[in-house]
């Protein structure tokens, strides 16, 4: 009998922490042994002259999603998972996202429905809170956390989503208490809004003045608000899709005072610009996402901040809405810049942007490659008792890089449900050539292997507060004192 289902001999193996050449044998799922010259699997995968990386994990994406204005994405549980696959990544983390007077429990059972026979890989879920009521606050929303879905993201902008400073407070107390890390989308709704209609009634609209609209100010503002609140509850927070220096600058100052401030830049802010945007007719508004596209010196901002490790995520924040009636072009052929649904695909090449721009072209180590890819997700997330790494015992979620190999990047070749990529033409070196999840090949040759449902649900551990300064700060000692569940 074999000793292992599969062995995958002669790579060469990149942990965050370190580079190694070894064999992987693999039995029911999980990596079982590490080792040189490993015989005895029942099936044999060659890696010579390749990485044998950590599967991705990624955890900003919106799949089978409506947006607050209704827009459905384009992609489902399906379509999102196969395009994330084919990309190097074996688990996703997208959104369940509440509207107003929907319950939680509602959302997680309406995406448990979409995501169950879909998903091709393993996937969990952050919720989207809306409608911070009581109810949600005392009971729904540490019942999500008890059954594993510990994070969720909350909006400091868009009127139908936003929570106010006040809201925010209670959020964070709570999941601080709770175990759950709150992620926040940091932009002033007044700025912008208040852009959004000086433009508008000048007639600025289109798809470059999106940008203009929402100014780095914007961002800025509303990290430093954000890091404040947390910091005065003492309470986890993530800012996702950062995009400006200051922004990542203010995260990066909380971080040294032992606060538990966390951040992700996005592909978008580190390769397209805002000249993206000022594209003939409507085609600008391909690029629209929010924060928006900026420069070329935030391009450069970015790359710093992801090997300083003032952002530890780097995530696509896949949105994806097409470039027609059904999505980009709802309000019409040549809608305003505030009428066009925000967001852009790129779940598929994350992580070959990251390696051919970062990796192959010595902007970043392979380790930190897999840092970004893989492992801070999984420890942020809870989920680094068993993903994240290539270690004895963890799943054996595994993609096996060919450093050299050359794509050029069109829209047909993508496996999601879009009809752009905002990289048609980029050349990339270095592309994910097998993936398997749990020891199952998904992706093999340029072939997907996996079928709808295959993937799990993950239940995620509680935030784990472990490395940040001990809690109470002198001010709140003094407040405390008040009675011991004032904060
Ligand atoms: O424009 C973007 N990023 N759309 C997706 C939703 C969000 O705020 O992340
Ligand atoms: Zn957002
Ligand atoms: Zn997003």
């Amino acid at each position: 009998m074999a000793d292992y289902d599969l062995v995958i001999r002669g790579g060469t193996v990149a942990n965050a922490c370190a580079t190694f050449t070894a064999d992987i044998g693999i039995r029911d799922g999980r990596i079982a042994a590490l080792g040189l010259g490993l015989t005895g699997g029942r099936e044999t995968i060659d890696a010579t002259g390749k990485y044998v990386l950590p599967g991705g994990i990624e955890t900003h994406c919106h799949i089978e999603q409506e947006s607050a204005t209704g827009a459905m994405t384009s992609d489902d549980y399906y379509t999102g998972s196969v395009s994330a696959a084919f990309g190097g990544n074996t688990t996703i983390v997208p959104f369940a996202a509440q509207h107003r007077g929907q319950s939680i429990a509602d959302v997680v059972r309406l995406y448990d429905d979409r995501a169950g026979p879909k998903s091709v890989i393993d996937y969990s879920y952050h919720l989207i809170v809306t409608d911070p009521t009581e109810a949600a606050l005392k009971d729904e929303l540490p019942a999500a956390f008890a059954r594993g879905i510990t994070s969720f993201k909350v909006f400091m902008t868009y009127d139908k989503m936003i929570v106010s400073d006040e809201q925010m407070l209670d959020i964070l107390k709570m999941a601080r208490d709770n175990g759950g890390l709150t992620m926040v989308h940091a932009e002033n709704n007044a700025l912008i809004k208040w852009m959004v209609r000086r433009l508008t009634e000048r007639g600025y609209t289109q798809p470059k003045y999106h940008a203009v609209s929402h100014p780095a100010a914007s961002e800025v503002e509303a990290v430093r608000r954000g890091i404040a609140l947390a910091s005065f509850v003492e309470a986890p927070l993530l800012f996702v899709h950062i995009s400006t220096d200051a922004g990542a600058r203010a995260i990066a100052d909380a971080r040294m005072d032992g606060r538990m401030i966390f951040g992700e830049t996005c592909p978008q802010y580190m390769f397209l610009t805002a000249n993206d945007l000022d594209r003939p007719g409507a085609e600008g508004g391909k690029f629209c996402c929010s924060p928006p596209l900026r420069d070329v010196k935030t391009q450069t901002d970015m790359w710093r901040h992801l090997n300083a490790g003032s952002l530890q995520l780097y995530s696509s924040d896949h949105a994806p809405y097409r470039f027609d009636e059904t999505g980009k072009l709802s309000a019409g052929p040549n809608p305003p810049f505030n009428r066009i649904a925000n967001g852009m695909p790129g779940i598929e090449l994350r992580a070959p942007l990251l390696f051919s721009e970062g990796v192959n072209k010595g902007r970043i180590s392979l380790n930190t490659f897999v840092a970004l890819t893989a492992t801070n997700a999984a420890r942020l997330f809870g989920m680094d008792d068993r993903k994240g790494a290539i270690a004895i015992g963890y799943d054996a979620d595994i993609a096996i890089w060919d450093p050299d190999k050359a794509v050029e990047v069109t829209a047909g070749g993508m496996h999601d449900n879009m009809d752009y990529t905002p990289f048609e033409g980029w050349e990339l070196k270095g592309w994910p050539v097998t993936v398997i999840n749990r020891g199952r090949r998904i992706v093999d040759g340029g072939e997907l292997k996996a079928r709808a449902g295959d993937g799990e649900f993950l239940a995620r551990k509680p935030f784990d507060p472990t490395g940040f300064l001990p809690p109470r700060a002198p001010e709140m000692n003094t407040a405390t004192n008040f009675g011991a569940d004032l904060f």
